[in-house]
């Protein structure tokens, strides 16, 4: 399909309105230049009443089936924010069907499944393909990306990054594990996703991994861990080393540290809030971030104006569906080293 003339909306229909889907149709709806939100899909009687009422979808384009959202001929780019267990099909499905396509991170839980949506997407190269690895976009990251580009921490050669979730004591995420891949490749996949930025896309050769339940042991059902620690080796020396958690007790904390030849840049630490700080004799305190959502708000609209502008023809990707693949195979490494409890190959 050819993009829409630079004019028009490009028209968009989105699939799954749970924890980050609404957020992602808030802002499709309310806040993103050049785009109209137009249908949406799922299989939740209640989310379909939300998206009708909330974001004025007409009956006529709401979707409990998801082959007849993809048909939908009044769309021209769909919006994924389903189960990963679903990613891949669904991707396919769309491309098939001649819709530009923004799947949430992960792209797949298995390397064949990517390797799928990738031979689908070079049978359509006019239609954008984008995977949501949402830091890409954050200010912070994307100006440390520069400075490596421009060589100020001389060759950067050990990434060490966190992605670590407040505690929440009703265990959304244990009822979500047996379809998020796990807290790697739920988690730690964004942080693989950096680590190569990083370090300029080097090849992985090989993970370790170990990990603990600290609070949640339904987890154990599905060979999960709440928390898990990782180190992956990279051709040519660089390292990685990820931290994920599910139970911080404060508040969401995702940092960065990329160590290199002459010097280092670290990203995210001491996140605050807001910018108000108290001072009294019980100390000095700031309110911290609460989840990854607020963290990532400015990148999370970000990544849709830039996803909005390549389907527009305005603007290319740098960030490729190969990119995902990657990841994913990392992860799947760290993951089968959780488990075995030996270094795995990538
Ligand atoms: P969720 O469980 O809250 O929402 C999933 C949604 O998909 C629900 O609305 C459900 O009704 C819908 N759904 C289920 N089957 C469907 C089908 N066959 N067709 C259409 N819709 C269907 O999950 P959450 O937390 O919103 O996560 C969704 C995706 O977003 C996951 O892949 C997750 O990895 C990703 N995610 C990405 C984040 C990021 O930082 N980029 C953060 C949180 C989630």
């Amino acid at each position: 399909m050819s993009p829409p003339a630079s004019a028009a909306k490009l028209r968009v229909g989105i699939a799954g309105l749970g924890r980050l889907g609404r957020r992602h149709a808030e802002a499709l709806a309310f806040s993103t230049r050049h785009v109209e939100l137009v249908a949406a899909c799922s299989p939740v009687a209640a989310e379909l009443e939300l998206a009708a009422a909330e974001f004025g979808i007409a009956p006529e384009h709401l979707h409990a089936d998801f082959a007849a959202f993809v048909d939908d001929p009044a769309i021209d780019a769909v919006v994924l924010v389903t189960p990963t267990s679903l990613h891949a099909d669904q991707s396919i499905a769309a491309l098939r069907a001649g819709k530009h396509v923004f799947v949430e991170k992960p792209l797949a839980l298995n390397v064949e499944d990517c390797e799928r949506v990738l031979a689908v997407a070079a049978e359509h190269p006019q239609q954008v393909a984008m995977v949501g690895f949402v830091r890409r976009f954050d200010p912070s990251y994307r100006r440390a990306a520069e400075d490596i580009e421009a060589g100020r921490i001389g060759r950067p050669f050990l990434v060490r990054s966190q992605t670590c979730d407040r505690n929440d004591p009703q265990g959304f995420f244990v009822r979500f594990a047996p379809t998020s891949g796990g807290i790697f490749m739920d988690c730690s996949v964004h942080d693989i996703d950096l680590a190569r930025w990083m370090l300029g896309r080097p090849k992985a050769l090989r993970a370790f991994a170990s990990g603990t339940i600290a609070l949640h042991p339904g987890l154990a059902d599905c060979g999960d861990v709440d928390n898990g620690l990782a180190i992956v080796e990279f051709e040519g020396g660089a390292r990685a080393v990820f931290y994920a958690s599910r139970t911080l007790p404060h508040g969401h904390e995702t940092t960065t540290e990329v160590i290199g030849t002459e010097g280092t840049l670290q990203v995210g630490f001491g996140a605050a809030r807001d910018r108000i700080e108290r001072r009294s004799a019980a100390g000095v305190h700031h309110e911290v971030l609460p989840d990854f959502f607020e963290r990532f708000r400015e990148a999370f609209a970000l990544e849709m104006v830039d996803f909005v502008a390549a389907c527009r023809g305005e603007r290319a990707l740098t960030l490729t569906l190969s990119d995902a693949l990657e990841a994913t195979r990392i992860g799947l490494a760290i993951t089968r080293s959780l488990r075995s409890g030996l270094p795995e190959a990538v």
